[in-house]
């Protein structure tokens, strides 16, 4: 059983400055709704119970958001405002939720050490990154607690990249065990695309051991001073990728937010007609 989730926070999220100066790039809304809200749904609509989040300075506002808040709630009941009552309400109770401080900011490895000791020895666990959001019939994230009951092993989301993006990912190298299933041999982290061992990039969702702790600790800083959850990862002997079924959003970059606006609005009843129109009306 895969009860706990792993969510890393502590980034500063350069790329959307100025909106981050102030503000957690997690609570930038994609529509209504705050990025970050999007992967705790699907982490509990996988059957998580737990989320760890992984925060840093000024992020205060992610745990306000998945707090109660009594005020408000009495002003919507006032105002019979029922079903926005229910929305906030719902997602606070479905999961519990525990903040750890990431003190310095030394890398997404460096962030997922920082969860052990709220993690069972026995116990396999998930982490989901927060810009990668993925619109799927079946949560991402339960299609790869799918495949780790049947290995009963670790396993990274994969998804295919064109040829000169694989040098932003870690990038896998494996053999197909099903058509969706691979039995990886080798990852490389942000390879030139002509050392690429292939075009299948690790996306932001993956399923744990607790050994990766272990791993993450013998693991050296890069150059960059951090250390790549992706260098820890290659000490696992048994480990598998997913290509999961689903569409993914990158919402940390500029260009992919946008799409995920309009696609995710389209999806919406209320926004597809009226949305659809303005579309075609654009002058393009
Ligand atoms: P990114 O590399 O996307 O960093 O981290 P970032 O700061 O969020 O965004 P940019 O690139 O400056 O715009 C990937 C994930 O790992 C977390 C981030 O919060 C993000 O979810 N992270 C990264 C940490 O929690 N701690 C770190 O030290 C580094």
């Amino acid at each position: 059983m895969i009860r706990t989730a792993v969510i890393p926070v502590a980034g500063l999220g350069t790329r959307f400055l100025p909106a981050t100066k102030a503000i957690p790039k997690e609570m930038i809304p994609i529509i209504d709704k705050p990025t970050i809200q999007y992967i705790v749904e699907e982490a509990v609509d996988s059957g998580i119970e737990h989320i760890v989040f992984i925060t840093g300075r000024n992020k205060s506002a992610i745990a306000n958001h998945f707090d109660y808040h009594p005020e408000l709630e009495t002003h919507l009941k006032e105002k019979n405002k029922l079903d926005e009552l229910e929305g906030i309400r719902k997602l606070v109770s479905r999961a519990s939720f525990s903040f750890v401080r990431q003190n310095e900011p030394k890398g997404l490895g460096h962030a997922v050490l920082c969860s052990r000791h709220l993690i069972g020895k026995d116990e396999s666990f998930a982490v989901l990154l927060g810009d990668d959001i993925i619109d799927a019939e079946v949560p991402a994230l339960k299609q790869m607690i799918k495949v780790h009951n049947e290995k009963q092993a670790p396993v990274l989301a994969l998804q295919q990249v064109p040829g000169d993006d694989v040098s932003k990912y870690g990038v896998v190298a494996g053999e197909y065990v099903s058509e969706t299933v691979l039995k990886l041999s080798g990852l490389v982290e942000k390879p030139e695309p002509a050392d690429a061992p292939s075009d299948l990039a690790i996306i932001g969702r993956y399923i744990l051991s607790y050994e990766i702790f272990q791993y993450i600790e013998d693991t050296n800083v890069d150059k960059t001073g951090e250390i790549q959850l992706t260098n820890a990862l290659r000490q696992y002997r048994d480990i598998f990728g997913l290509l999961f079924k689903g569409k993914r959003y990158d919402a940390g970059n500029k260009l992919d937010y946008l799409r995920a606006t309009v696609e995710l609005a389209l999806e919406r009843e209320e926004f597809r007609e009226p949305f659809t129109a303005y579309l075609k009306n654009l002058k393009l």
